[in-house]
């Protein structure tokens, strides 16, 4: 039993307090392997790293090595987002995995139906993300035994923390980028859909560059220069107040509001509803207003959003430095599971954000 909070204390709707796994549960999810397990281990902070993102190794952008195995490709709207089909991502060589990159980069988010890699296991699926940078760690959520990269989204026994946020918001709706306090956060990201509801339980992605181009030039000269310091803190609070396990202190980074992206070379605005505590130099009001206004500004602009469905054996590929992305938990009712959704998330951690040079 989640222990209860005042109003003021920090909430949050991740899957961050331990919760035990039922019989229940075992027999109605697909992939019990994959559900969630709390290891008492400890991480300490990443050292920094070097990183050469694989799309710039890619010399020819026709990409003739994944036209070499099937590639097909259908966009699921013209700024970003794109189906795949006709190729096994278990299938390609480091060379195809290189143009894989590169295509992420320039599409943002890459959804596969029916991947064999989903009943490859975890070591493979960690191997594969492997090839696109170091793995992060979860510092709270639920992971798999052993394989501490994975961080497992499965919905069963965390009522309590979903009915609890709602009690205090209107939606679900939570705009992210995965993992921004870490000094060299995560560039691409897999999401395998393990399981799911009939209908919804969709990923709504935003375009970060078209966010950011359609600014004014006097808006894009002011966050051209701002900072933001992002932090952990508030989710390792979170999980500590609801009794939950903390595998890692918090970690505080001060990044550029405006990222520049290493494959494609676009300003992207690095800012999000989860993990930003500050901007540097601003007033209380002052920061107030402008987060609010970039948020509003990403949040709606549907002209550079693409919502992706997912379907039996999925995997997602996204690159986290130029968009944000929100879950859309719209198959619950009233704090109560009624279908599952089981997916994991693994993140390769990339370079440090480069800043818009002056
Ligand atoms: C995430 O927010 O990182 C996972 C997205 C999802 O559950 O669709």
């Amino acid at each position: 039993m989640m222990p209860s909070t005042t109003k003021d204390e920090v909430i949050s709707y991740d899957i961050n307090v331990p919760y035990k796994i039922t019989d229940d549960t075992r027999t109605k999810v697909k992939y019990p392997e994959y559900m969630p397990s709390w290891d008492k281990v400890w991480f300490d902070p990443l050292p920094p790293f070097e990183f050469q993102d694989p799309a710039l190794r890619v010399k020819d952008t026709s990409l003739p090595e994944l036209h070499k195995a099937g590639l097909k490709i259908t966009n699921i709207t013209p700024k970003l987002g794109s189906y795949i089909s006709g190729i096994q991502l278990n299938q390609l060589d480091a060379a195809a995995k290189g143009e894989l990159a590169w295509l992420v980069s320039e599409r943002k988010v890459l959804a596969f139906h029916d991947q064999d890699l989903i009943d490859d296991g975890p070591a493979a699926q960690q191997a594969f993300m492997n090839h696109y940078g170091k793995p992060n760690y979860q510092p709270v959520s639920g992971s798999i035994k052993g394989h501490p990269g994975f961080h497992i989204i499965q919905r069963d026994g965390n009522q309590a923390e979903l009915a609890r946020f709602l009690d205090q918001k209107t939606t679900t709706t939570l705009w992210h980028q995965d993992v921004s306090y870490e000094i060299q956060p995560p560039g691409y990201v897999m999401l395998g859909f393990l399981q799911g509801p009939d209908n919804g339980g969709d990923t709504v992605f935003a375009s970060t560059d078209t966010a950011y181009k359609r600014l004014s030039p006097a808006m894009q000269a002011l966050v051209d220069r701002l900072q933001a310091v992002h932090t952990s803190s508030k989710m390792i609070a979170h999980t500590r107040l609801a009794g939950g396990l903390v595998r890692k202190d918090p970690v505080d980074t001060v990044h550029p509001l405006v990222r520049v992206h290493p494959v494609t070379g676009e300003k992207c605005l690095f800012v999000n509803a989860e993990f930003i505590s500050r901007i540097v130099g601003l007033k209380e009001t002052e920061q107030k207003m402008l987060l609010d206004f970039l948020m509003q500004h990403i949040v709606s602009g549907h002209d550079y959003q693409a919502r992706v469905s997912w379907a039996p054996r999925s995997v997602v590929i996204f690159d986290n430095r130029s968009t944000c992305h929100t879950a859309v938990v719209d198959y619950v009712e009233d704090g109560e599971n009624s279908q599952v959704r089981h997916l994991f998330r693994l993140a390769a951690m990339a370079e440090k954000p480069i800043p818009v040079s002056s």
